[in-house]
């Protein structure tokens, strides 16, 4: 986890100020996401809700796909991964495998009921689906 106090605080300040774009009007729950890149860009992304609910997307996933679109799938890996409000909000499911596609050790913070907390990708989704595990594996 060698990220600076520094570049967490940025992180969870820029996924806070994307809250505010989040279309949210069925769950009245905004969420803002903040990816820091290996290559060290940080794009935000925040949820889109749709009237069909199951359409909707979280923040981590269009913060994501923000940064693939930025600096191109074969080369993004994500370093850390903010989400806020600071209200529980912990990664669904989905996203963890969203996360783990690109950083199976980048760093996840996010609040949780006492405390920021900060997790691995590969803790919050142990053996997480990767062509290439799912091959090697027993
Ligand atoms: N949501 C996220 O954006 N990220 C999460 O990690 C959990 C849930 C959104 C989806 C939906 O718009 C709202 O929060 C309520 O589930």
């Amino acid at each position: 986890m060698n990220l600076s106090e520094e570049e967490k605080v940025e992180l969870i300040a820029a996924a806070k100020t994307v809250t505010a774009k989040a279309y949210a009007p069925y769950s009245g729950f905004r969420v803002g996401a903040a990816v820091l890149t290996e290559m060290g860009n940080i794009f935000v992304g925040c949820n889109v809700e749709n009237s069909s609910y199951g359409m909707t997307i979280c923040a981590e996933r269009t913060a994501i796909v923000s940064a693939v679109t930025k600096e191109g799938g074969d080369l993004m890996r994500i370093r850390a991964i903010a989400i806020a409000p600071v209200t529980f909000c912990s990664p669904c499911g989905a996203c963890r495998q969203f996360i783990y596609e690109f950083g199976a050790d980048a760093v996840v913070i996010f609040p949780g009921r006492e405390r920021i907390k900060e997790v691995l990708a590969r803790e919050l989704l142990p053996e997480g689906f990767s062509w290439s595990q799912n091959f090697a594996r027993d």
